[in-house]
This record gives structure tokens, sequence and C-alpha cells, in this order.
């Protein structure tokens, strides 16, 4: 590593370090939670790392303490003169369990505190997350079900873990999320402030839709559009952050999953409208993110379309696809569900916007200002978000995620008060 390097990977030395403690179970997936120690150390966060016993069969406490720098004991009665099975969950910025077995789970919903890891747990007063890894039997068995249900019921942040190979040869729900993929979590977490994340949205279910449809003229062409997904993937990601269960229904992103979040992956309109129909039976709010395409080809050629030397080209007919959209908000298919959309103006924002959302029938409208400056694919925009009561909301060009933080913060205000089951 040459000295530059070495000088921007290096956390900053001056101020006080966001102090993170990773309580590591018992399952194969700590490995994975070494990457983690490595990406929060080098952002600038001061780790340590709070293994259990069984937590040690798969990585040793040499591993952890050379990675974090610090002390890596399962037991209270180390250092006891230092209080640590107090201290370590006082101090804390954030406490983040990865992997969190089903075991584990279960102590944390019970309060049990026969460990580090587990008095921690109980004296924490910061946000606290767990990345569940588990075998899908157990992930839905009735008692893991109720013990995640009660963790999300007193403010803890449950990762929904991902769908995919399990150790063995197994496939299914109870994947450790990808180690970048919870770290983002993390960060987003910890960005909330220091009045701590707000999980404002748990015991909710939200619907986004996100990335451009495609709209097939034979098996190799198509009729598409720029959008990269990136703004509805921010707002898959920060409603997971506010504890939300998120439904995203990607269209053709090649972004990865976001930490703990349910993704649909679909390619045209019709099939957006259907996953996003079924999405958001029964759902706090849908927002419509993606850039659905207005039209498709009236006819779709099974075999390739071959040029003809001596014709001219065939005009393409469309038809018009459904306004999913206006759909969602006609139909309503939950109590008080609140219904956003997305516009793309490039000459008389606002009026144009209002025109449109009472064309739509939402209760919301993001209207985002297109031209040369502000295109698709980029990290940050600039918007006005307008109500259906009036308002109108100001969001000056930033990340967008500070977008997606303030439509979760409109949209949070506007739904109607919930008894939160958390599952
Ligand atoms: N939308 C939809 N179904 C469609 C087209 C659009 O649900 N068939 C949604 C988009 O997801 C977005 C909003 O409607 O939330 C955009 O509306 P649209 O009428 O397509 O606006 P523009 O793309 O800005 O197009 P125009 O100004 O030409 O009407």
């Amino acid at each position: 590593m040459d000295r530059r390097q070495e000088q921007q990977e290096r956390p900053p030395e001056t101020g006080a370090r966001p102090r993170v403690v990773l309580g590591v179970s018992g399952g194969i997936a700590a490995y994975k939670a070494c990457e983690l120690v490595r990406r929060l150390k080098e952002s600038g966060h001061e780790v340590r790392v709070v293994p259990t016993e069984s937590a040690l069969h798969f990585v040793g406490e040499a591993t952890w303490a050379a990675l974090s720098g610090q002390p890596a004991g399962t037991e209270v009665w180390e250092t006891v003169h230092e209080v640590p099975h107090v201290r370590i969950g006082q101090q804390a910025d954030l406490v983040v369990v990865a992997p969190a077995t089903a075991d584990l789970l279960a102590k944390a919903a019970h309060g049990l505190a026969d460990d580090l890891l587990t008095n921690t747990l109980l004296t924490a007063r910061c946000p606290v997350v767990f990345a569940p890894a588990m075998h899908t039997e157990m992930w839905e068995h009735p008692a893991t079900r109720e013990n995640v249900a009660t963790l999300r019921r007193r403010g803890a942040l449950v990762i929904e873990p991902d769908v995919g190979r399990l150790t063995g040869a197994d496939t299914g729900k109870g994947r450790f999320p990808e180690p970048e993929a919870v770290f983002a979590f993390c960060r987003r977490v910890l960005a909330r402030g220091a009045e701590g994340v707000r999980p404002d949205l748990a015991g909710r279910h939200v619907v986004v839709s996100a990335g451009g449809t495609r709209e097939p003229l034979d098996p190799v062409r198509y009729l598409g559009n720029r959008s990269s997904g990136k703004q509805g993937y921010a707002l898959a990601r920060t409603a997971a952050a506010r504890g939300a269960r998120v439904t995203l229904v990607a269209a053709n992103s090649e972004l990865p999953a976001p930490a703990g979040v349910d993704v649909v992956p679909v390619g045209t309109a019709l099939e957006l409208r259907d996953a996003v129909t079924e999405a958001s039976k029964g759902a706090d709010a849908v927002v419509m993110a993606a850039a659905v395409a207005d039209f498709r080809p009236a006819a779709y050629a099974r075999g390739k379309i071959k040029k003809k030397d001596d014709d001219e080209p065939e005009p393409v007919a469309l038809v018009r696809n459904p306004d999913v959209l206006a759909e969602l908000s006609r139909e309503r298919s939950g109590a008080g569900q609140l219904v956003v959309g997305f516009a793309a103006e490039t000459d008389d924002v606002l009026a144009n916007g209002r025109a449109k959302l009472a064309r739509k029938g939402c209760d919301l409208l993001v209207v985002n200002e297109v031209g040369e400056r502000k295109t698709f694919g980029t990290e940050e925009s600039e918007a006005v978000v307008l109500g259906a009561d009036g308002s109108e909301t100001p969001v000056p060009f930033g990340p967008k995620e500070r977008l997606a933080d303030t439509l979760w913060d409109l949209v949070a205000e506007r739904l109607p008060a919930a008894s939160p089951s958390g599952s």
C-alpha cells in the first residue's frame, strides 16, 4: 500500500469517531462480518467486536481483535473493573448484530443476558440493527417470526435476509446479505443524526417501483429509456433504514439489491403493473419512481425482424400501456394507502406538475426539472414535492437519499395512525 492510499484509507484522527459495536453470533456467515469490520474501520468508525462463544467456532478471537484493533472477548468476566457488560452498550452509537442467529434473536427478544453480547444489547440505548442469517425453516418458524416481530415492535431494525444459496447445497430465504449492503444500511442508520434513527416506518409496508421498463419488438430489440433506478433504490434503502418492510419492483436495473428489501425483478410495463398491483395489496404506501413506457409495440415478432434491402423500413405501430399510477390512485388497495408519483418536466414545471398531480389522482408528486445538467443516472437530484393538499416542498440539489428521506417524511406525516404489527 503506498502512502497516499494509506492516508486515504485511514479514518480521520480528529473528533469523536462513531462507535459501532459489531455483535457476531454463531453462524457460518461470521466470516462475512470480517469484511464489515474492515469497511466500518476504513470509513472512520471505531469498531468493537463482541462475538458469542459459538461465533468463535467460525472465526477466532485473534482475527476479530486484529481487524478491529480492540479486545474481542465474549465474557462479562474479563476486565471486570471496566464493567464492560454495561459500558460497551451504553457508549455505542450503533449496535449491529451480523450475523444474528435464530438463537441470538430469541435471546434478544426475551432479554436474556448470559454473555457479553446479550448484556450489551440490554444496555444499548442507540439504534440496534440485526442482520439475521439462518436456514429457511428456522427463519420461517413461528418462534423466530414472533421474536423478530417483538424486536421490531421495540424499535430494533431487523434486516430481511436475502434469498439465495445457504450453507451446503440448499437455497432459500435466510442468506446473509452482501457485507456491502449491510455496511450501507448501517451508514444510513448512523447518518440519521444524534437523535438516532427514527423507525417511524416500523410496522409499515411500502412498495417502490424503480428503473425503466423495456418493451420488446422481437427477441433481441426493445423500446426502453435511460432510467438508472438510482432514485427508486435510494427510496427503498431509506425506507428499510426507517424500519419499513419494503418491496422493490425493479425494472431492468443493474444495481445491487439493498439489504433487507424484497426485490421483484420485472421487464415490461405490463409485468411491472402486475407486480406492483400484487405487492401493493394492503400496503401503506406505493411510490412509483419507475419510468414506465407509455406505449409498447402493437406486435411482438417471435423471430428476429430482418431488414429487407430494397424495402423502406416498416413503421412500428404502438399501443398504449396502462397508466399504473393512475390505476393505483383510483383503486387504493389498502385503508388510507398513500400513492406517490414522479414527473419529469422541462417547462412550466410547477404548473405542469400540478396538472399532472390532479390528472393522476395521487397524494404526492415529485416533480423533477430535467434539462442539460439534470440527467438520468446522476447521484444527485433536485425536486419539488407537490401535495394534493396544496403543499409544496422544495428539495434542494443534493444526494438522491436526501430527496428519498424528505419524501418518506411527507409520507409518514400523512399516513393514518397504525398499530404496527412489526412482522
Ligand atoms: N407512470 C405509470 N404508468 C405509465 C406511465 C407512467 O405508472 N404507463 C407513472 C410513473 O411511474 C411516474 C409517473 O407516472 O410516477 C410519470 O407520469 P407520466 O405521465 O409518464 O409523466 P411523464 O413521464 O413526465 O410524461 P408526460 O409529461 O409525457 O405525460
